[in-house]
């Protein structure tokens, strides 16, 4: 606390210089790594570091004031409704709404989540697509009901290319894009999403993610670009003109080009223990100088949207934030277009829900992500606008902000979007000029750290084995937030215009009059000469992709093994690992005779065996250019040793990649990981009051209403259950729960726990509580599960009773016991639940599964 104290006066200090200067000067500091101490994760909902428009900077806004657009606004503006006006500001998703819905309630906007799809098929083909974007802008501009004709616009995560569209090309996610530390050819990825894109229709896209992540645990990592600020702002700029064009260029927003939105406002890669939609505990320097670095030029390329964050600052969620966005981001930043919401975001603002707050409208957002809460949150906010509590000014300043962006692009002038200069052109999804971009940018990324005796490049003319279960793998090597939200349950057919690396290599060692063999588990028909063993993480998305550690855990597939076994047969082998971050596999990079850092390439597979291949003079055919642009760990727990701290020691530094010129050697690394990876820390799920990273502390009601926690403080819908922080060894260490009613405190696991060995073991689930009063009835019970069919409880209303009243102890309940009452304890996605009957308070601030603790459930007596 004390360095962001002095943190807040050094940027005071620098506020009296220009911007340029202040940048530069403010820009030395870090934050502190974690400590593995878990610093608090909740903040008190005090304001702890406030936040001083003046230290900012002040990028220009490359639109001069035009007197004709205003009154075109101006003009529409007082020929609508308030209705319409609220329509405006609402966003819903093509899940949840249908073109009558738009007809009806004038909506100025729709979104497709990740996981939405028309007509719920995630592999629909481009035509439908295209057909619902024509249906809903036909809706929005249907006049026969009376409104007014304002187009809608359709927001999509084209995140990597547009990559919800079975056959677009598919980039390598941000993090490997980073590594190439080209920014004129992140303007042309954009250029080409910006034209995919706009063939199925929509006219905006949820990109660039300019988030600075600090913490490699963050299962978002991958979609920034870097941990280096720099290295973030460089990209940010280029690539909103590649999406947009150049502000008073001709292309400006015209058919080959999309609106982008620049995310997520503010601070989402800093949160405490890289925990998603976290607390981030951050100075305000910090803040300004690593997490906002990349809207500086963002802003000056003429970014028309940002979307607002789910993370908080010192407690207080970015939804809710009036001093960064009103007046950071939109006063002092000069930002002159539209805040968009994130998904549902405005509904952990306190005192909202996901249907009724004003209070984020007030703050500042112009336009709320309300996927399937529109509806309600359309009346209430129309409510509140005609009872005054939505200011009219206010409501009036962000239709402007959306009518304006809407007149920028000409959507009024323009035709249905399959009638639009791009519409319909399929053939420019995946087509092969966009492809060859995709590949170069796949060459590019790669990032070489070993390669022991020059085992690389190889010669194709040889017997090549192919293996790993990430060798011939789509989903795999493009991640996330492609076709699907996780970007799992995928099939090889939906990607027509792609190429697996199996696919690559086998192509050109055929060419070359080679042969290549592929045996994912290595159990080759035919000894190689040479083996390339693919294999790394499977898919995730955003809290789905969170890690309590950086070790990789290659058990389950046998990666390791695998390696070892080849070299065992006197084969040398090259790993090639794709992940969405830098994990700790120092086995495994020793195991193996060469290791490249493929990250997450997209459909381009080809572009890996352009690196690793040898071309016809036996000569390197490309070298390797890939630079790290996030920090390798030394240890599973080096989490955010990030370049520039003071403390700073990484295994491979930020910038380090070999080329052919290197020699590879590599002498053996450490090989412990610097955790016990069976140790209690991996199975604590709730610590300091606080959820542990993958994991959701969630109340649910007598009445079964369920409510995920965001707040230190809160209460189930139907006032059965009461939560609020007490101190308990630090700060606001522990909650109080108080039951009015039959509610239950539970702890959600955002992948399924396997705790079979754990079980065998006789480990016992364990909670340190307190407990105040007991259950008027008597009754109380600890559940695990995972939904129906396998989920076990043990009554425990006799063993709370036992217990010192009023004094904290550790209160066991075996697995074993669980088990036997039905849970599976190999797929528990509810690990602990507590139900308990009015009048039972008692306080909790650790939940693990560990073998330490003070009284034990006897199974044999429930
Ligand atoms: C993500 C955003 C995304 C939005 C729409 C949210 O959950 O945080 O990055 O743009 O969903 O899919
Ligand atoms: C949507 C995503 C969104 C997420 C938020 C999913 O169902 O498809 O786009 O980001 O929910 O939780």
């Amino acid at each position: 606390m004390s360095t962001s104290r002095a943190c807040v006066t050094v940027s005071r200090l620098c506020s009296g210089l220009a911007a340029a200067l202040l940048l530069a000067a403010c820009s030395g500091e870090r934050p502190a790594p974690a400590d593995g101490a878990g610093s608090a994760e909740t903040a008190s909902g005090t304001n702890a570091v406030t936040v001083d428009p003046g230290n900012w900077p002040q990028p220009e806004w490359p639109f001069a004031a035009d007197a004709a657009l205003e009154k075109k606004v101006d003009d529409l503006l007082a020929s609508m409704t308030l209705e319409e006006k609220v329509g405006q500001i609402i966003q819903g998703d093509i899940g949840s709404l249908t073109p009558d819905d738009v007809r009806k309630y004038r909506l100025g906007s729709i979104l497709a989540g990740g996981g939405s799809d028309p007509g719920g098929k995630y592999n629909a083909k481009p035509a439908e697509w295209l057909a619902l974007a024509d249906a809903f802008w036909e809706a929005s501009m249907d006049t026969s009901g009376g409104g007014k004709a304002i187009p809608v616009i359709w927001g999509i995560d084209a995140m990597h290319g547009q990559s919800n569209i079975v056959g677009a090309t598919l980039f390598p996610h941000n993090i490997g894009l980073g590594a190439t530390r080209n920014p004129e050819l992140l303007r042309e990825i954009a250029r080409i999403t910006a034209i995919e894109t706009r063939t199925t229709g929509m006219e905006w896209t949820f990109a660039p993610t300019v988030a600075v992540p600090q913490d490699d645990r963050w299962g978002r990592a991958y979609e920034g670009y870097s941990e280096s600020p720099e290295l973030v702002a460089s990209y940010a700029g280029v690539f909103v003109e590649g999406l947009q064009g150049k502000p008073g260029s001709d292309g400006f927003l015209d058919d080959h080009h999309v609106m982008s939105s620049v995310k997520h406002f503010l601070g989402d890669g800093g949160t405490s223990n890289g925990k998603d939609q976290g607390d981030t505990q951050v100075s305000e320097a910090q803040l300004r100088d690593i997490h906002a670095a990349g809207y500086v030029p963002a802003i000056a390329a003429g970014a028309q949207a940002v979307m607002a964050s789910f993370n908080s600052f010192h407690g207080e969620k970015m939804h809710g934030h009036k001093p960064l966005m009103t007046d950071v981001l939109k006063e002092r930043m000069s930002f002159g277009g539209f805040i968009v919401g994130d998904w549902n975001g405005h509904g952990q603002v306190r005192g909202c829900s996901n249907t009724d707050c004003a209070q984020t409208f007030i703050a500042g957002l112009d336009m709320a992500m309300a996927p399937d809460s529109w509806k309600e949150l359309y009346e209430t906010t129309l409510a509140h606008a005609k009872d005054g509590t939505l200011p009219m000014a206010r409501l009036d300043d962000a239709v402007r902000r959306i009518l304006r962006v809407k007149f920028r692009a000409n959507l009024f002038e323009k035709p249905k979007p399959s009638a639009r200069a791009l519409g319909g052109k399929f053939e420019l999804l995946g087509a092969p000029e966009h492809r060859a971009v995709a590949r170069q940018a796949v060459r590019e990324s790669l990032v070489l750290l070993k390669n022991q005796g020059g085992v690389l490049p190889l010669s194709p003319k040889t017997k090549l084995l192919v293996a790993g279960d990430g060798a011939d793998n789509m989903s795999k090597q493009t991640g996330g937030w492609t076709l699907t939200w996780q970007g799992s349950d995928t099939l090889r057919g939906d990607f027509p215009n792609a190429d697996t690396i199996w696919d690559g290599l086998k192509a050109q060692v055929a060419a070359a009059g080679g042969s290549a063999e592929l045996a994912v588990d290595g159990k080759y028909r035919d000894k190689p000469d040479a083996a390339v063993v693919v294999f790394g993480e499977e898919p995730y998305a955003e809290f789905q992709g969170d890690l309590a550690n950086l070790m990789f855990k290659s058990g389950r597939s046998g990666d390791l093994e695998l390696i070892q076994k080849l070299k065992a047969d006197g084969i040398p082998v090259v790993a090639v690992f794709l992940s969405g971050r830098p994990l700790w596999l120092n086995r495994e990079i020793n195991a193996a005779d060469a290791f490249v850092a493929a990250w997450l390439p997209g459909s381009e597979g080809g572009g890996v065996a352009d690196v690793l291949l040898q071309g016809a003079d036996g000569k390197p055919q490309h070298d390797f250019k890939g630079k790290l642009s996030f920090s390798w760990p030394r240890r599973a727990d080096q989490y955010a040793n990030n370049v520039g701290q003071d403390n700073y020691d990484p295994q491979f530094a930020f910038g380090h990649g070999l080329t052919y010129a290197d020699n590879g050697d590599l002498a053996a690394l450490p090989e412990d990981p610097g955790i016990d990876p069976n140790a209690d820390s991996g199975n604590t799920w709730f610590e300091r009051g606080v959820a542990t990273t993958g994991f959701t502390l969630r109340l649910v009601g007598a009445d079964g209403t369920a409510m995920d926690i965001v707040h230190p403080a809160a209460k189930t819908a139907d006032g059965s259950l009461e939560m609020s922080a007490i101190n308990h060894e630090v700060q606001e260490g522990a909650r109080l729960f108080a039951w009015t009613g039959g509610g239950t405190v539970q702890l959600l696991s955002n992948a399924p726990l396997e705790l079979t060995r754990e079980t065998n073991g006789d480990v016992p689930v364990v909670a340190t509580l307190r407990v105040d009063a007991l259950p008027a009835d008597g009754k109380a019970a600890l559940v695990a599960g995972c939904g129906e069919g396998c989920t076990g409880e043990v009554e425990i209303g006799q063993a709370l009773a036992a217990l010192p009243r009023g004094e904290w102890t550790r209160l066991a309940v075996p697995l074993k016991c669980l088990r036997a009452q039905g849970a599976d304890t190999g797929r528990l996605d509810v690990p602990f639940a507590l139900r308990a009957g009015a009048g039972t308070t008692l306080a909790l601030t650790r939940v693990a599964a560990s073998t330490d603790f003070d009284h034990k459930v006897d199974c044999a007596t429930n």
